[in-house]
């Protein structure tokens, strides 16, 4: 069985086949095409839609001739073609969606709309020998720039929500601090880059809402904003390093080193406290986290450090399968078709789909 999933939810166009094989022994992915337009973006200081959707028409196609050669397979070959139908931007979900559709019924084959926060959900399991069994009772973290969500997992399609971000998700706290430090986007992966020197105690920074089971992260973004113009006047040594409030301050190194490692961990603590609350409360044997900010390679020593610590199995997919891909997509929609699930081509995509 063998199905091609386009992701086009926001500014990676991503295309990829995924083949189980006939012994049920698992899946391998034929191919998995990516194009990001992460450099088109930057210099607009944010994603700008219409660029993103006329980009996603001229990669997709190219995407599919590469996956397609990658993979050996004409599309004739392909039993089901899925695609990301929310949340996202519409006009980039409308291209990889219509595209789908456009080939399922072309070749006469099943549809599969796919939610993007699906496709991170279950992205842990990928490349589990016995996919129809694995999905097995968690609690699962999608923490990425758009959500952070906690969810109590069933099965296959039987989500529940545990908790939610009242405000910034965690991702969004480490892209806009990035952005106060003056470093690039996305924010993540430059200050994990500083933190690795840096010290996580150096500065106190609030752990918001601990007694809930929902996440705040504004107020630790806005505790940073409060704490630079101090830090600037303590620490650095000369005036010429001072910065205006609004544009970003130029910080010692081993400040900011020190504030990276900080916030870091203050966001590290937040999401595995509560996700091992949750874990406790919803008796479950196994944690599963996944989504952008699940590549930080701290966040996923803690996890790993905590599971073991209070007796649950601990599952984070690879980091390349973390941010955003076609391969989950294809992961979820061949899980979806094992599953007896299939989609209309009339579906709609729908921006703000939710997925509990
Ligand atoms: O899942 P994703 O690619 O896209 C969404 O669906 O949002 O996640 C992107 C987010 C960005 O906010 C980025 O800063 C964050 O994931 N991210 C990280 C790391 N790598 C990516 N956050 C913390 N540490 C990282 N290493
Ligand atoms: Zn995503």
């Amino acid at each position: 069985m063998t199905v091609l999933a386009l992701e086009t939810s926001c500014d990676e166009t991503g295309v990829a086949i995924l083949r189980r094989r006939n012994d049920d022994s698992g899946s391998d992915l034929l191919a998995s095409e990516i194009a990001s337009q992460m450099a088109t973006h930057e210099k607009y200081g944010g994603i700008v839609p219409e660029i993103a959707s006329r980009n996603h028409l001229i990669y997709a196609p190219r995407l599919l001739e590469r996956a397609t050669t990658a993979a050996k397979l004409r599309l004739s070959e392909v039993d089901a073609f899925a695609a990301t139908s929310g949340p996202g931007l519409a006009s980039s979900l409308m291209i990889g969606a219509s595209i789908a559709k456009g080939l399922a019924i072309g070749f006469g084959k099943p549809y599969l709309a796919i939610n993007h926060l699906e496709g991170h959900l279950l992205s842990p399991f990928f490349g589990d020998p016995d996919q129809n069994n694995q999905i097995c009772p968690n609690v699962s973290l999608v923490v990425s720039g758009g959500h952070t969500m906690l969810i109590f997992v069933h099965g296959l399609s039987d989500y529940r929500l545990i908790g939610r971000t009242v405000d910034d998700a965690a991702g969004e706290a480490f892209d806009k601090v990035a952005k106060m430090l003056g470093l690039r986007y996305p924010g993540g992966p430059e200050i994990e880059k500083r933190a690795r020197s840096g010290n996580p105690n150096r500065f106190d920074l609030p752990r918001s809402m601990l007694d809930s089971e929902n996440f705040s992260f504004s107020g630790l973004k806005t505790a940073v904003r409060y704490l630079l113009p101090k830090i600037v006047e303590r620490f650095n040594e000369t005036p010429d390093e001072r910065r205006l409030p609004q544009t970003p301050y130029k910080l010692d190194r081993h400040v900011l080193a020190d504030l990276c490692a900080s916030f870091q961990q203050a966001i590290i603590d937040v999401l595995v406290r509560k996700t091992i609350a949750a874990a406790q409360k919803y008796r479950v044997g196994l944690v599963t986290v996944s989504g952008g900010v699940s590549c930080n390679q701290e966040l996923r020593r803690t996890f790993g450090e905590a599971c073991a610590r209070e007796g649950f199995d601990f599952k984070n997919a690879e980091p390349w399968l973390c941010t955003d891909n076609a391969a989950m997509i294809a992961f979820a929609g061949l899980l979806r078709l094992q599953g007896g699930f299939q989609s209309e081509v009339t579906e709609e995509i729908d921006p703000n789909l939710a997925l509990v």
